[in-house]
């Protein structure tokens, strides 16, 4: 089996459930407080490891305590560390994560030694991959080092698969041209398209400029309307999988749809297969609280065949 390797932010999360999210000056009143690990990155590599894949995860911690319980629980899920370094100046990743009834979320952070990533650790790291392993970044560490690595990834022969995500500007023509794969969500489209996407015909429409771009494939996530992908041979709505009546938190399942695509992609080389696969790992993991808690694994997944 073909490697991935994830490169991105390891945040300790802090998650309120509150009645409603709090507006500006508001103070809500919340009822549990759920510390659990994440980070896009860090949620990656999981729901990677939790697929079965073999995940290599790219990033730093602090030398603290959270930045040693996050590596332990990481470990412990199966995630290869060998590329994680420990910085002694930094302190580690912090999330704080608002989520209402609904199970929609606001999240603030701060990736503190992630985002001090360099050039030196991702060289390393990427020396040991190569054609049919699968590079994974989205866009937590600083965006020239993500340019970085997706060109030296692109360089060995690996797949790239780039998710935007945060939103943010970023330097298209540089970065996308590294991009096998592309899988912004509803908002991060509309932002870099620079028009408004607001349905299933808008994103098969509007989403063919990416390609323009010099994107492989783009894949765009539509939240409960499923996904659509567009490249030369595909161009197709995949409906979501909706398992159950209840949404408790949607944190963390753009990270595990990215990571199901990837994990998929280093074992066959086929996205339909890997988004229908991947829209089912995102629908299991919003039934459940927290990020990397809520990650399903591969017999899960399996149980879920119709
Ligand atoms: O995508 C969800 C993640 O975003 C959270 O786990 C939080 O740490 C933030 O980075």
């Amino acid at each position: 089996m073909s490697d991935v390797y994830v490169l991105g932010g390891m945040n300790m999360d802090y998650v309120l459930s509150l009645p409603k999210l709090p507006d500006k000056g508001e103070t809500v009143k919340g009822s549990e407080l759920l510390i659990n690990p994440g980070g896009k990155g860090g949620n990656q590599a999981v729901a990677g490891a939790k697929l079965g894949g073999s995940v290599y995860m790219m990033s730093n911690v602090g030398d603290d305590a959270i930045g040693q319980q996050l590596l332990n629980s990481m470990e412990g899920y199966g995630v290869k560390t060998d590329y994680v370094g420990v910085l002694e100046t930094e302190h580690s990743g912090t999330a704080l994560i608002f989520v209402d009834p609904e199970g929609e979320n606001m999240i603030g952070f701060s990736p503190g030694a992630a985002a001090k990533i360099d050039e030196g650790s991702i060289e390393k790291a990427l020396s040991s991959a190569g054609e049919g392993d699968v590079f994974l970044s989205g866009l937590e560490p600083p965006v020239s080092k993500v340019n970085y690595a997706a060109r030296t990834a692109a360089k060995n022969g690996m797949e790239v698969i780039l998710n935007p995500a945060p939103a943010q500007d970023i330097p298209k023509d540089e970065l996308f041209q590294f991009a096998d794969v592309l899988t912004p969500n509803q908002t991060e489209a509309s932002a870099l398209l620079d028009t408004k996407i607001e349905s299933v015909d808008d994103a098969l429409s509007e989403g063919k400029t990416f390609l323009d771009w010099g994107i492989g494939t783009a894949v765009i996530t539509l939240g409960s309307d499923g996904s659509v992908v567009i490249n030369d041979r595909v161009h197709k709505h995949f409906p979501a999988q909706k398992l159950s009546d209840e949404v408790v938190d949607t944190t963390g399942a753009g990270d595990a749809f990215n990571a199901a695509i990837a994990v998929y992609l280093a074992r066959q080389s086929n996205i339909s297969k890997a988004v229908t696969f991947a829209n089912k790992v995102a629908g299991l993991t919003v039934i459940k609280q927290g990020a990397q808690k809520a990650l399903p694994t591969y017999e899960e997944v399996q149980e879920k065949r119709e």
